[in-house]
């Protein structure tokens, strides 16, 4: 059979060779002939130098291709979000191009409160659209890495702190832009858990939480999502940085996952030759070259990847199947995206893709609280509107480090409000607090909450916008926050304010968790995230009912810093640029706070919605599975309200027999969403698969599944759970 596989392949290329011979078309440009053909075609007409050409940067964003033989430079762009505008060749400032104003999309913390795979697909969809239009090779995206501690400056950029979640949501976004022949980067792999010390610090951890919590959303990017391109992190593991790190690249990612596409640097993630060569790295980005503080102009000759890699080769110190292994990676991606022979252009800017992000802004909106039904705010018998808050009118898109955007608009929350509103109510504004540099409190805070308390006593009801913002230490890269409670003296204005009025509605705008002392103060919570171009009219979407909200958390919200587990333990020190120890170990989030029996101001997988649902007796096909079965639960579910709405039910997995290994209480395995029209029935289907049951054996480097009794726990939160489904894995 092997044998007449391999007859058919060989005819295969003759045919198309010798069709190609015909049409003077060399074989790898022939988009109809199977990749690997077409990369050892290419491989085998370049010179070494253009094979070492091909490996690292030529301006801060581009890599060169093979000009003599048409083959495309890679063009590279941030992020997350958005299609970056362009910049300078040598420099990090704008090109001051005018035709590279993007759609901006919510940030990816926003996109994995929606608990909706559909929706993350399309947003990656869109995103391949933008960035296929720009003609872009690579958008550097999603950022994938866990919530460890609320400080961390990056938590808006990822998605929160469960790895069922993130890899969830993370695989159709990749399938999404891959789509568009655009490659997709899942970053920063790996440990990039925190800001401070990003660039040096060495993550000591076990291999087992290493494996179940740091790894599972880039192992699904690989095996699920076919991902096309990996971006290191900055940090140490094991002694070495993560971009040129044998065991995480080689060993894991290249070698147990089977990735065949590239292992790109983050910006000046690569150290040194020798590392860079045998750890794994393919392709360089933005090194810096006078001991890792400035650069040098035009200093691409002295990547750790160019000229001493080069002379390496010659000299016989490198090997050429290791340069043939990086370059052939090299040429799959450039033939799966610029050259793939797509006739796509993708599209930007479009009114599609603004109304998508305003779709999936208001999906992501999470209600925390809604006494005696506040919202939606209807607006007969209420006169005048005050909206206090400096996050009414901030504007956050063009800020927060490399995912920063120039986007064609960007509509704040006041905006929003007041085009919903009309003529139908007085909006009066008013600033209550802001924002400034330095820690403490500014001196005109009390000025300015005084100001906004006087006001609130005379409307109807008052809406408030605060949160972070995307400033140094706020929700910025580079830069972890200085404080868990709110800044800029919000705890003090929420409290003064709900003092003065009964109808007072929070909408915080921030992509990690906060503390809420003031819970009570206030009748209503939102977590508004950071919307993208639409945020604000997502967010008067919701206030005002056109929009139920649907959102979840994607992670807990502590009521102090020291309930996380990083912070309980003394683990977090941003004094500390040595070393960080992961001694909480797979106990991060809610597996942390169940253990230690702790109650979170709001759990994991919480948010409220306009309309109730009811849950009915859920049903499972199965009581017992073999280690590589499934069991597929079927929930029914009701809309008892009056609003059309969605529901997510979460399924956990919980050991109920006594087990040889540590585990936590429960663990997320699966989620669905169900929109329902008032009094509609409907039935969410969820598989528990036992592989899925499996944990890390230290001892002997392999996953296990534990034969035994389980319970299959359903909830619409990680702590409210209405149902259980007991079963076996025998
Ligand atoms: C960030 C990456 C980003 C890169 C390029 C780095 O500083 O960590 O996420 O993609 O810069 O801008």
């Amino acid at each position: 059979m092997h044998g007449l596989k391999k007859s058919i392949l060989l005819l295969v290329t003759l045919f198309c060779a010798a069709s190609c011979a015909r049409d003077n078309v060399p074989l790898y440009k022939d988009t109809t002939a199977p990749l690997e053909q077409r990369v050892e075609d290419a491989l085998s007409r370049l010179t070494l130098e253009e094979k070492v050409a091909m490996l690292s940067a030529q301006s801060k964003f581009s890599s060169p291709g093979v000009p003599r033989l048409g083959i495309p430079d890679i063009w590279m762009s941030d992020g997350p979000f958005g299609v970056r505008e362009d910049n300078r060749w040598d420099e990090w400032g704008t090109a001051s191009h005018t035709n590279d104003s993007c759609t901006a999309f919510p940030a990816l913390s926003c996109l994995a409160a929606t608990w909706d795979r559909d929706m993350a697909l399309r947003y990656g969809q869109a995103l391949g659209e933008e960035s296929r239009y720009r003609g872009k090779t690579v958008q550097l995206a999603p950022g994938v890495n866990i919530f460890r501690t609320p400080l961390c400056g990056r938590n808006f950029e990822y998605m929160g702190e469960d790895p069922l979640l993130v890899s969830r949501m993370a695989v159709p976004y990749i399938q999404g832009i891959q789509q568009n022949h655009v490659a997709a980067c899942i970053k920063h792999y790996a440990l990039n858990n925190q800001e401070a010390h990003r660039h040096d610090i060495e993550c000591v951890i076990g291999e087992r939480a290493l494996r179940e919590i740091y790894l599972p959303a880039f192992e699904a990017a690989v095996k699920d999502g076919g991902v096309w391109t990996v971006m290191g992190a900055y940090n140490k593991y094991k002694g070495k940085y993560c971009c040129e790190n044998a065991p995480l690249v080689n060993g894991i990612l290249k070698g147990e996952w089977g990735f065949d596409g590239v292992m790109v640097s983050d910006w000046g993630g690569a150290t040194n030759t020798d590392d860079s060569v045998n750890g794994g790295l393919d392709l360089e980005f933005g090194t810096w070259t006078d001991g890792l503080t400035e650069g040098l102009s035009n200093a691409y000759p002295l990547y750790c990847l160019a000229d001493a890699y080069e002379n390496g080769l010659k000299s016989g110190k490198y090997s050429i199947e290791g340069l043939d292994d990086k370059v052939r990676r090299v040429l799959r991606l450039i033939f799966r995206t610029t050259m793939s022979g797509s006739t796509d252009f993708g599209s930007f800017a479009s009114p599609e893709h603004f109304a998508l992000s305003r779709e999936i802004a208001s999906e992501g909106i999470t209600l925390l609280k809604n006494d005696a039904d506040v919202l939606p705010i209807a607006l007969d018998g209420i006169k005048k509107i005050l909206v206090v808050g400096d996050n009414a009118t901030a504007r956050h898109i063009d800020a927060g480090g490399s995912m920063y955007l120039k986007t064609k608009y960007e509509i704040t929350p006041l905006e929003g409000l007041l085009s919903a509103v009309g003529d139908r109510a007085e909006v009066r504004y008013v600033r209550g607090y802001r924002p400034c540099p330095a820690p403490g409190e500014p001196e005109d805070a009390e000025a300015l909450r005084n100001e906004a308390v006087e006001a609130a006593k005379d409307a109807d009801i008052v809406l408030f916008f605060g949160g972070h913002n995307r400033w140094a230490h706020q929700d910025c890269e580079g830069l972890d926050k200085l404080q868990y409670n709110l800044p800029y003296c919000q705890d003090a204005l929420i409290e003064a304010l709900g003092a003065v009025t009964d109808r007072l509605v929070v909408t915080l705008i921030t992509g990690t968790s906060v503390p809420m002392p003031w819970a009570d103060s206030a009748e209503s919570i939102l977590y508004g995230w950071y919307g993208g171009s639409e945020g604000g009219n997502a967010v008067a979407d919701v206030l005002f009912g056109k929009k139920n909200p649907s959102g979840r958390l994607p992670f807990t919200i502590a009521k102090a810093l020291d309930d996380y587990p990083m912070h309980h333990l003394g683990l977090y020190d941003p004094d500390n640029a040595g070393e960080v120890v992961y001694g909480e170990g797979i106990y991060v989030g809610y597996r942390w706070f169940d253990k230690m029996d702790i109650e979170p101001q709001f759990p994991f997988g919480y948010g409220l919605s306009y309309t109730d649902f009811e849950f009915g007796e859920p049903s499972a096909d199965r009581k017992s599975i073999k280690e590589d079965g499934k069991i597929r639960i079927r929930v029914p579910v009701r809309n008892v309200g009056k609003r059309e709405g969605s529901a997510v039910v979460q399924l956990y997995a919980h050991r109920t027999g006594a087990s040889q290994v540590d585990r936590p209480e429960r663990e997320l395995k699966d989620f669905g969403k169900i929109s329902l029209a008032p009094g509609e029935k409907g039935t969410v289907e969820l598989e528990l698969p036992a592989e899925a049951l499996r944990w890390y054996d230290e001892a002997s480097g392999c996953w296990r599944v534990e034969k035994g009794d389980y319970e299959a726990q359903l909830g619409t939160s990680s702590r409210d759970l209405f149902a259980s489904i007991p079963f076996a894995v025998k």
